[in-house]
Parts: structure tokens; C-alpha cells; sequence
């Protein structure tokens, strides 16, 4: 499956999704087409060239609106003959236009077991609740943010007397492993978006 990232900066997560892409032996069933930046000069897009992937970068404050921004957005994906979306810190909310589109093959990773601690800071949020699990997320994404289907969990225990800091950095490394194995689930079709979308509605209700 023809795959784009969105990225915003570091791009730690695309760097662990180009080498399990670019490593045969992982039969990830994906391979990254074009990576897209919001932001000019990031690490994410001198990753994507390292790795001899075509970049763009979208400037989302030339644009008049997020509507018109997101037109842009898919344009240059569905140009690029991309099949499945990763999300990996676009720091973008993105239209109900846009997920529509996309539904079911637009995956977000989130530093935490949703559906708790959805939105920003979310290492913090599970450090000051007292939880001694967190961990990450890979999901469908929905309009509301931070909802979705569940593909991928992975916890991260947190030990008493940790650092906002230490936890950020241990959830990366369970990203690091989820995200890639969330994509091989919904690049090789066992992913039961269908059920997965149910499961999403049903809950909504
Ligand atoms: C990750 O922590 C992810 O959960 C969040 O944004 C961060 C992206 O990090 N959505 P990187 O750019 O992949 O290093």
C-alpha cells in the first residue's frame, strides 16, 4: 500500500515507520510515498530525504481556512496515488471533510492508553492523575479529536518519582514499535476497519 506521513517535526515516529517499511524481512506491506510538513525545515523532512522520499511542505497560515488548507492537504495525497494516511505529530486538527475522505485509512498516534488523556500535554495529564500505567495509542481518526477505533496499544509503566520528561521518552520508544505494527494491520487488510468503525458509532450514540 502506497502510504503518506504528516509530519510537524521531529519525526521520530516517520523515522520508525521508514525503516520498517524499507525492511523486507518486516513484510510491512507499506511502503511511504511522500512525507508533508505544515512546517518549513523540521527534522521530519531531512529524514524523508535521507531516505530518498519525496517532501512537500504546506504552510497552513497561506491558506484562508483550514477547509481550504485541507482541499490542498488531499490533493497533493490522492496526486501522489497515496492509499493510507499516518499521522505522526501533525500537529493539525483536520476537517470532517478531510477525515471523511479518509475514514478508516488515517491513522493517528497518541502518548497515551486513550480514550484517556486525549489532547495536549497528555504524558503530563496521566503523571498528575497518579495512573502507574500509561502508554500509546495508534487509532483511526475521527472529526473529534483524539477518537477513533483502537488499532494498536502499547503500556508504559510509570514509576513513582518519574519525570514528565522520562515519560515522554519511554511512550516514544512504545511508539516506535506500535506505529509500525498498527500500519502492517491496515496495510495487509487485518485490521477490521468495518467492525472498527461499528465500535466507534456505537459508542457515540
Ligand atoms: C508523539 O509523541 C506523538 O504521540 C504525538 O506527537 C509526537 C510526535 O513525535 N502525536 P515525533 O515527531 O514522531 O518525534
Amino acid at each position: 500500500k502506497r502510504v503518506g506521513v504528516l509530519v510537524s517535526g521531529s519525526g521520530t515516529n516517520l523515522q520508525a515507520l521508514i525503516d520498517a517499511t524499507q525492511d523486507p524481512t518486516r513484510h510491512i506491506g507499506a511502503e511511504i510515498v511522500l512525507v508533508i510538513s505544515n512546517k518549513p525545515n523540521v527534522e521530519g523532512l531531512r529524514r524523508a530525504e535521507r531516505a530518498n522520499i519525496p517532501t512537500k511542505v504546506l504552510v497552513h497560515n497561506k491558506y484562508p481556512n483550514r477547509a481550504e488548507f485541507d482541499r490542498v492537504l488531499h490533493n497533493e495525497l490522492v496526486n501522489a496515488g497515496v492509499e493510507i494516511v499516518c499521522l505522526a505529530g501533525f500537529m493539525r486538527i483536520l476537517t470532517g471533510e478531510f477525515t471523511a475522505k479518509w475514514k478508516g485509512r488515517l491513522l493517528n498516534v497518541h502518548p497515551a492508553l486513550l480514550p484517556l488523556f486525549k489532547g495536549v500535554e497528555a504524558q503530563r495529564q496521566a503523571l498528575e492523575s497518579g495512573v502507574r500505567v500509561s502508554g500509546c495509542t495508534v487509532h483511526f481518526v475521527e472529526e473529534d479529536v483524539d477518537a477513533g477505533a483502537i488499532i494498536v496499544q502499547e503500556s508504559v509503566p510509570i514509576e513513582i518519582g518519574n519525570l514528565v520528561e522520562t515519560l515522554v521518552e519511554r511512550i516514544k520508544t512504545a511508539e516506535h514499535t506500535a506505529f509500525p505494527r498498527a500500519l502492517q494491520l491496515v496495510a495487509t487488510g487485518k485490521s477490521d476497519d468495518k467492525v472498527y468503525s461499528t465500535i466507534y458509532e456505537d459508542k457515540t450514540k
